[in-house]
């Protein structure tokens, strides 16, 4: 048995695979996000181990098995937020968490101290908000007696394996994220930290995601119900757990995974950027690989706030079943999905939703017709970035809550222009992680090894050729409403 854990944004999610890639037990727990003011997200690490302690104890018990037959744990989290310990390794505040936005300033400066060209030459992303650097200098800047006491410094997860193991450990694709990394070379960028005046001290080791961190110690194990000396490897970024989940570990696979948010993902063996910086490169979970992927924030988020807002209490299926009648294009109307800003390919925390075109002739099907497309376009863009960069997935997975809706899934095969295949698994990262626990287990040599024994497609959804003229056009003037409707976003 293989156990993942993903320590996620509204809770932990733990499962227990076995060795064909079954699904032997999962549980979830939740926790609280915390706003203490606008723009603001943290949340408490303490609040993260101990759901992750009763989601370990639940899944022993519900599979009924020995602690022993775990032969080996992965973990994934959110990605890019900062756990601050002081000497004693206690936790100092709460972790600034990915879709923190307060730290805009701090992004510039550190763009400006370092030198832009660094920046990008060596992480290969500009200094997003949500990343981790920024977070390291707000706390200098603003709590500076806070400052004083750190002595490590780690993403979510990590704080998670430092916990069950002792050990002050990453790997290469959580640590992408930081703004701090060195992704070509796979290693700290020293020259940054030393630029931003940060001690070297203070960041974990980094390892490959497969290979083990270390040990569950006597205090994990008395805490969750583990076995003394099981072995906890690297693991991944939430986005990157679930890639491996996918099978996306080899060129010309991509993802689409449309949860909350909406991303596109690809496999790359070499590190390529997209010229623009709109998409992010960063270190896959396969040794020696990299990825691409274009960050949608609201993709099924969208259309959750669309049911919240105007369908309260209907189910998904109701909501969407309305749109099924309503013509490709959805007569006109138009959606952009920029409900919480965005990131690809317009990194802009102003950029703001919108229904365009509507009419008399519009019904409420129409609506949510524009919303599912309006998603559709927003991922399209991403996937044009990935051609453009001569990233050219001849398969896409579709992943996540959208990958359930048939029409959602039509919609988003002839938007693409391209079918789209859907998955066995659900479990999302903490699978991907529970798989990266086989490969450094040595359950299976290598990652792809691993993909083909556990990761199975189910159904293809052709594109539909009557479909492509409406959705054609439909992509032209959605391309044109961004760039029009800016000046008027704050
Ligand atoms: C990836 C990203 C999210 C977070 C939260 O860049 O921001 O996937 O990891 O899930």
């Amino acid at each position: 048995m293989l156990l993942g854990i993903d320590v996620g944004t509204s809770g932990v999610k733990a499962v227990l695979i076995d060795l064909h890639g079954r699904v032997f037990a999962s549980a979830s727990e939740s926790y609280p996000l915390h706003t203490p003011q606008p723009l603001w997200a943290e949340q408490n690490p303490e609040d993260w181990w101990h759901a992750t302690c009763k989601v370990i104890r639940q899944i022993l018990e519900q599979g009924d098995i020995a602690p022993t037959a775990v032969r080996g744990i992965g973990l994934s989290g959110q990605m890019h937020g900062s756990v601050f310990l002081d000497e004693h390794r206690r936790v100092i505040r709460p972790a600034l968490l990915w879709c923190d936005q307060r730290t805009a300033e701090e992004c510039a400066w550190i763009t400006e101290q370092v030198g832009e060209q660094t920046i990008l030459q060596m992480t290969l992303n500009p200094v997003l908000t949500g990343f981790q650097a920024g977070k390291i200098i707000w706390l200098r800047r603003h709590e500076p007696e806070n400052y004083a006491r750190v002595r490590h410094v780690l993403l979510p997860k990590d704080y998670i394996r430092f916990m069950l193991t002792g050990e002050f450990a990453t790997e290469v694709s959580d640590a992408s994220g930081t703004a701090l990394f060195d992704v070509p070379q796979r290693q700290w960028a020293y020259a940054i930290l030393d630029a931003l005046a940060l001690p070297h001290a203070w960041f974990p080791r980094v390892h490959e995601s497969p290979e083990i961190t270390g040990r569950v110690n006597a205090f994990a194990s008395q805490e969750t119900g583990l076995a003394e000396g099981t072995p906890v490897v690297g693991g991944a970024g939430d986005q990157a757990a679930g890639a491996v989940g996918s099978g996306v570990v080899e060129e010309g696979i991509a993802s689409v995974a449309v949860g909350t948010s909406g991303v596109i993902f690809a496999h790359l063996t070499q590190p390529r950027v997209d010229p623009q910086y709109r998409t992010h490169t960063f270190c896959h979970a396969v040794p020696g690989a990299w990825h691409v992927m274009g960050v949608m924030l609201m993709a099924g988020g969208a259309l959750r706030w669309y049911r919240d807002t105007f369908l309260p209490n209907e189910s998904f299926e109701f909501v969407v079943s309305e749109a099924e009648a309503v013509p490709p294009g959805a007569d006109g109307l138009l959606f952009l999905p920029y409900l919480s800003g965005e990131r690809t390919p317009y990194a802009d925390p102003n950029a703001r939703g919108a229904f365009f075109g509507a009419t008399l002739a519009h019904r409420r099907g129409h609506f949510t017709r524009a919303v599912l497309e309006g998603v559709g376009y927003g991922l399209r863009d991403s996937l044009e970035i990935l051609r453009a960069m001569e990233v050219t997935p001849n398969q896409l997975r579709l992943t996540g809550g959208g990958a359930r809706s048939p029409l959602w899934r039509q919609i988003l095969a002839d938007i693409f222009g391209q079918r789209v295949h859907t998955l066995q698994s659900e479990e999302g990262p903490a699978f991907g992680a529970a798989i990266l626990a086989g490969v450094g287990t040595g359950v299976w040599q290598t990652v792809p090894e691993a993909c083909a024994h556990t990761v199975r497609l189910t159904e293809t959804t052709y594109l539909e050729p009557l479909h492509q003229e409406a959705y054609a056009v439909g992509y032209q003037r959605y391309r044109q409403l961004y760039p029009t409707l800016k000046p008027l976003f704050g």
